[in-house]
Parts: C-alpha cells; structure tokens; sequence
C-alpha cells in the first residue's frame, strides 16, 4: 500500500500519510486537513471510519473474529490467566511476575475501604434505583473522598488512583446489590483472591457462615477477563474522552459507566434475559419473536445478536457459550429460559436475514445465561459487565494520559438557521 493519501477538493490536492499499526490496519491521518484545507473537517456519524487514538492495549479484528489484550489471545488468557493478571498486563502491558503480581494485589488490599459515609449516599438512593445510576454515582463521590485521585500528572499519583479503583469498586458493586436487596453491608475478607471475595461480599448471608463455590469463582473470572477491554468502544471512548480534559480517574470511569449502561451497548446483557423472560411469558414462541426481529416496522431486535465490529462470531461468546454449558451443568441448574435462548440461536443462525447481516451472538446473549444461573439479580448484570471492563476503561485512560494525548473535541458541520435578528416577545 502506498504510503500517501491524496485528496482532491477544488482542484486542490492534499497529501496525508497513511499510518500503519503492527497487525498491518492501515489510516489517513487526517490531522492537517483542517489547517492546511483553510477549514475542510470530515464527517463520519457513529465514527464508523474513524480511528479516535493510536493505542498498544487491544487488538480486535472483527473480520476474523479475533481479540487480543497487548498481543496475548483472548482464549489463550480465558484459560490460563486470572482476572487480576489480566488486569495488570492491560493496564501495564506485560503480564507480571509473581512478585509484582503479590504487590498489585496487596497494593489492591490496602485500598479497598471505602469511605463510611458512602453508606449514606447509598441510604439516599430509592431502593428501586437501577444499580448502574447507583454505581455512576458512587464512582464519581469517591472522587470527593479521595481528593487527591484528580491529580493525573505524576505516574505515582494515578498508580494509587489506579489502585484504590480496583480496590474499592468491588465494595460498591457489591454494596449496590446489597443495598437492593436488604441485606447489611459489610467487606468480605481480603486473604481470600479478587474474585472470591467479590463473591463473598455479595452474597454472604448475616446468619450463615460463606461457601465458596469454584465452579462460580472460575466462571466468573473468565467473564470477568473475557470483559476486560475492548478497544475503543462507546463506554472506552467516553472515558478516553473525559480523561483528556484532565478529568480525574473516578470521574472519567463514573462517565464510562453510564455510558456502558445503554440497551445497544452493556446494558445488552440485562435486555437479553428480559426478553426471553418476555418471550417465555408470551408462551415461548421464537419464531414469532424472529419474525418481528425482521420486520422492519417493528422496533423489535433480538438483543444479544449483532455486533458493531464483529461481522463473524464474536469470540468471546465462543468461550462463553462452552463456559455457560459447563456451569448450568455443574450446577444442574434446569431453566426453561435456556431453551428459549438455544431455539432463538439455533433459528438465527440459520435465518438468511441473520446470515447476510452476518448477526451472530456477541458476548451478552450468554452471559446474561451464567449470570441468572449463580443467582445475580437481572438488573445486576451490567454492573458485573463494569467492572470486567474496569481494568480496560484504567488501561486506556492511563495510555492517554501517557502518551498526553490533547483534548478530546470534535468538530461539526452547522445546518441550522443563519444569523437573524432577535424578535421582542409581543411580535412573535
Ligand atoms: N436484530 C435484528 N436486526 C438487527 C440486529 C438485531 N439484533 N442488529 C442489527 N440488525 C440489522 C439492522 O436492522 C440493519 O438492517 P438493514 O441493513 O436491513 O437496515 C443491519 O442489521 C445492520 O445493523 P446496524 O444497526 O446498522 O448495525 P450497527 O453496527 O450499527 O449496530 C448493534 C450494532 C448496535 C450491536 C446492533 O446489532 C444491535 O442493536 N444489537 C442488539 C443489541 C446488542 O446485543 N448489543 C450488544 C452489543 S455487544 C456489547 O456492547 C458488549
């Protein structure tokens, strides 16, 4: 490929280089257009065709179906590593040591209370307060407790934000469904792993004593990595975004957050099992709920199915589907639910529309499955999708931090009324 773009406008032309990265994609880089154009910018709604950043974290071909974190596989990492490695590697772009593995997590230990008087912003919420509004908020309030998380401008100073983010966030997912559901909130013990922990401050009962159930710990350390990043989507994009005017940890994955929790993006999961919830209630027939998926004058869409970038099976599912087989098994859990989501899959995959879309299930249409079958409350399960991409939504945000990346701030193309002069209320 050439490496010079030529863009003619006027009878001008435009020289751009074009930027390859180590897996050969290739970009304009469009970054002179304006000042060299006198004021030509480019349009691209939804930023199909746009690449926001040049980034070493993730790789993804969605061509091909393929995800890696700093050049590991994603099913290499789903079966070998552990949450807390995968985290350290995304965010620290090599897998670490056992020694430096032991320091990240006692680091992680250290700074996992959280602030007693949070206990009474959480009193402040209704309890049918949907738990990412919760968590939003909760995330951005650490930032008032922890005063010194928005200096962004020494590399010790966000290895603690960093730190205490991971330590933290686990407690106020956990508070969060806690709250929800009546139960006292407490820590759970900090000699156990990441994950076994966050089990246990979930769902230890104030009268019993705690069991923990590997087959659960393991599935959901595999959800947690198979979340972890994915390069730059809409929640990743948000944070990288409000990372760059300066805006400190907290506040920048508070607003990724929100942004995770839209039906089109994590909320997916949670939107999942309430339609077939839905279409159980409606006695069960997929073809039905297929033919409206079709229909395009029905707003209908199967949820869990499409992808923006994967145009092939999105490999995450791939790993999930087997997972999500192995713990209802493991668990002899026997879900009419389940049947459903195997005849919606079945028939998609199937279905020409589906097929010449190339609509496969992504991530969500499974993990939504593991998540009702270890008893997380449906309205839970972007919650658990956040904080899976925790380590994603650090790694991005420190890289742009790193790299000093200016601040984020698109142009437009104005279409509204030209200058007119103001009209006095009585002669409207
Ligand atoms: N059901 C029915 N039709 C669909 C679906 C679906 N789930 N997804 C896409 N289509 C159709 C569209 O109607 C469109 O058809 P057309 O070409 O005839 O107009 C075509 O497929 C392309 O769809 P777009 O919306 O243009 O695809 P886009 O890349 O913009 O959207 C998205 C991707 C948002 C994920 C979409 O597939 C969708 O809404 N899926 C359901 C929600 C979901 O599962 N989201 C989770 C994504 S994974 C994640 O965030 C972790």
């Amino acid at each position: 490929m050439s490496d010079i773009a030529k863009i003619e406008v006027g009878g001008k032309t435009y020289e751009f280089p074009i930027v390859e990265g180590t897996e050969n994609e290739h970009a304009i880089n469009i970054s002179k257009l304006r000042g060299a154009s006198g004021g030509l910018i480019t349009i691209d709604p939804g930023y199909k065709n746009t690449g926001s950043c040049i980034s070493e974290v993730t790789f993804l071909d969605g061509e091909k179906g393929i995800l890696r974190y700093r050049g590991y596989s994603i099913e290499n990492l789903a079966e070998k590593a552990d949450f807390l490695e995968v985290a350290y590697l995304l965010i620290f772009g090599e897998l670490p040591n056992e020694e430096e593995l032991n320091k990240f997590h006692d680091d992680i230990k250290k700074n996992s209370i959280v602030d007693d008087d949070i206990k009474k912003i959480l009193d402040a919420f209704p309890k049918t307060a949907h738990p990412m509004g919760v968590l939003s908020s909760l995330t951005s309030a650490l930032t008032a407790f922890n005063s010194s998380s928005v200096d962004v401008n020494s590399e010790e100073k966000m290895y603690n934000s960093i730190v205490k983010i991971l330590g933290k966030f686990p407690v106020l997912v956990a508070w969060t469904m806690r709250k929800k559901q009546g139960l006292p909130l407490d820590y759970g013990d900090s000699s156990l792993g990441y994950v076994e922990n966050l089990l246990k401050m979930m769902f230890k009962k104030p009268n019993e004593e705690y069991q923990n159930n590997p087959i659960i710990t393991d599935a959901l350390d595999k959800l947690l990595i198979l979340h972890a990043d994915h390069e730059q989507n809409c929640s990743t994009s948000t944070v990288r975004i409000v990372g760059s005017s300066h805006a400190g940890l907290f506040a920048s994955i508070s607003s990724g957050i929100s942004a995770l929790w839209g039906p089109l993006h994590g909320g997916a999961n949670q939107a999942v099992l309430e339609m077939l919830a839905g279409i159980q209630e409606d006695g069960g027939d997929t073809e039905k709920y297929m033919a409206k998926a079709k229909d395009k004058s029905d707003p209908f869409r199967l949820m869990g199915f499409g992808h923006r970038v994967y145009k092939n099976f999105d490999p995450r599912a791939k790993i999930i589907k087997v997972a999500a087989n192995e713990v209802l098994e493991d668990l002899g859990v026997e879900d009419p639910i389940l049947d459903i989501a195997r005849a919606l899959e079945k028939e998609a995959l199937e279905d020409d529309y589906f097929v010449a879309r190339k609509l496969y299930p992504n991530v969500d249409f499974y993990s939504g499955i593991i998540y009702r079958a270890m008893g997380i409350p449906t309205e839970m399960f972007t919650v658990m999708f956040a904080l899976g991409r925790l380590p994603g939504w650090i790694a991005q945000w420190r890289e742009m931090r790193l790299n000093k990346e200016p601040i984020g701030r698109p142009r437009q193309i104005y279409t509204g009324k030209n200058l007119r002069p103001f009209v006095s209320v009585e002669k409207r």
